[in-house]
């Protein structure tokens, strides 16, 4: 590939993310006001925290490409979210609500973790080393957002869904 197009890839992709981003930012307090346990109500707040950073993380990789930065409607982050709304619709007072809240959280988080992992590995092809760092610090982040998901998921929120 040549490396403009490459570039062009790269920064479609980054507005897919900060499309992204925005609408997690917008879910994510309706989702920790839905959920049940207090352990999975302040996941999602601290999560919310490190989401702005992500957001300004994005824009100064924009800002690096000397573009606006401008998100790019992205139908795979809205699926994913309009599930977790239904979710919540649907499972509103039933002991499940939270099993499913975190099964939509984690589909968010590999969704991001995806896409980080690709615009980094693209990011190195195209010599960009703030870009590859900046990227990188969000990448991990959401690993670990994912890792905190899977350990609530094992502990409270399934075996009260189970009881
Ligand atoms: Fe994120």
């Amino acid at each position: 590939m040549a490396e403009k197009d490459l570039q062009e890839l790269f920064l479609d992709t980054l507005k897919d993310i900060y499309y992204a981003e925005k609408h997690i930012l917008k879910a994510l307090p309706k989702m920790a006001k839905a959920a049940n346990s207090d352990k999975l109500k302040t996941a999602f707040e601290k999560h919310y925290d490190e989401t702005e950073d992500q957001v300004d993380r994005l824009e100064t990789i924009f800002e690096l490409l000397g573009k606006p930065a401008r998100g790019k409607k992205c139908d795979a982050i809205e699926g994913i979210i309009d599930e977790g709304k239904q979710i919540m619709e649907e499972y509103a007072d039933t002991p499940s609500l939270d099993a499913g809240l975190l099964a939509a959280a984690q589909s968010v988080e590999h969704y991001e973790i995806s896409r980080y992992g690709t615009l980094k590995a693209w990011a190195a092809k195209l010599n960009m080393p703030q870009a590859i760092k900046l990227l990188d610090e969000t990448l991990e982040e959401e690993k670990k957002t994912d890792e905190a998901l899977s350990k609530i998921a094992e502990t409270a929120v399934n075996y009260e869904a189970a009881a």
